[in-house]
């Protein structure tokens, strides 16, 4: 029987991991089926466990079961402790679940795919939520000039950079308080969901900006779309999608999957 592994959400029916791993396990001859399992929205160790007894051997988990699989892992990476989140389970040898996030270092990659400088970089970060705590440590590394987090609710942002302090130059605060120009911007509020855009000033780019949204869709998101309109660059975060899902696979096969041919496929099926 071939290795079992799984992404579980809910809802989970237009999950693209399935066809991404698929397209990872071709590519690299691996012997293993991924399927998108909704797990109950009370019952997300219980979904776990029954996977496992089923034979499955590593996850990837999304909304909204992040935090839930963070508390379920028996040992956890040190970049999961920091981001308080997990969206890669992996089943020890000796039973034992491990944990991992994938997130942060898919943004870093995908940055890096599109050849955004990050070093001695002024980065905006815009939003507070469970997102961007997932992103701060991997951007932080990368050694920027500095980090802002703004955010709708203030004190969440100040919080989150003070939980993160240690690493490196990072600070908070509300929209109000964000002065450019910034070198890179990215969006990890989930405004764009719902069509809206965070209040920022017309000057917050830098010449030869990037706005990085890490939400994506068949059209450029409101964020996007703004940036594009004050000179910046816009990248949405489907290669972030591929890049978290190459790395989730690295984890779990040892392998390192090409990504540039996935994210073509992904961006057509975008455009069907
Ligand atoms: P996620 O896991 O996607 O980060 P979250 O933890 O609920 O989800 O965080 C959502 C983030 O988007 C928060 O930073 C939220 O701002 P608040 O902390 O003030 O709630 C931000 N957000 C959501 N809708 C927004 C909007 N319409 N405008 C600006 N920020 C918004």
């Amino acid at each position: 029987m071939n290795d079992r592994y799984c992404v579980f959400g809910n809802p989970i029916a237009h999950s693209k991991s399935p066809m991404i791993h698929a397209a990872f396990a071709e590519q690299t001859g691996e012997a293993m089926e991924y399927t998108a399992i909704e797990a109950p929205l009370n019952d997300f160790a219980g979904a776990w466990e029954r996977f496992v007894a089923e034979g499955g051997r590593g996850a990837n988990v999304t909304v909204p079961f992040k935090e839930e699989a963070f508390r379920l892992c028996d040992t956890l990476s040190r970049r999961a402790r920091r981001a308080g989140a997990v969206n890669t389970l992996l089943l020890g040898k000796n039973g034992l679940t491990y944990g991992d996030t994938t997130d942060g270092v898919g943004l870093v990659r995908d940055l890096q795919y599109h050849e955004v400088g990050l070093g001695g970089a002024r980065i905006l970060v815009l939003g507070a939520g469970g997102a961007v705590r997932g992103i701060l440590e991997p951007l932080l590394a990368m050694q920027p000039s500095s980090v802002h987090v703004a955010n709708r609710t203030a004190s969440k942002a100040l919080a989150l950079a003070e939980d993160f302090a240690d690493l490196g130059p990072i600070d908070g605060g509300g929209f109000d308080a964000v002065a450019g120009p910034f070198d890179l911007v990215i969006n990890g509020t989930s405004a764009s969901l719902s069509g809206e855009l965070p209040p920022l000033p017309d000057d917050l780019f830098s010449r030869g900006a990037c706005a990085y949204d890490m939400m994506y869709g068949a059209e450029p998101t409101v964020f996007l779309h703004w940036a594009e309109g004050r000179g910046a660059r816009g990248i949405d975060g489907l290669g972030m999608l591929v890049e978290q899902a190459a790395e989730s696979f690295f984890l779990w096969r040892n392998r390192r999957p090409e990504t540039g041919s996935v994210r073509a496929a992904l961006r057509n099926l975008l455009l069907e």
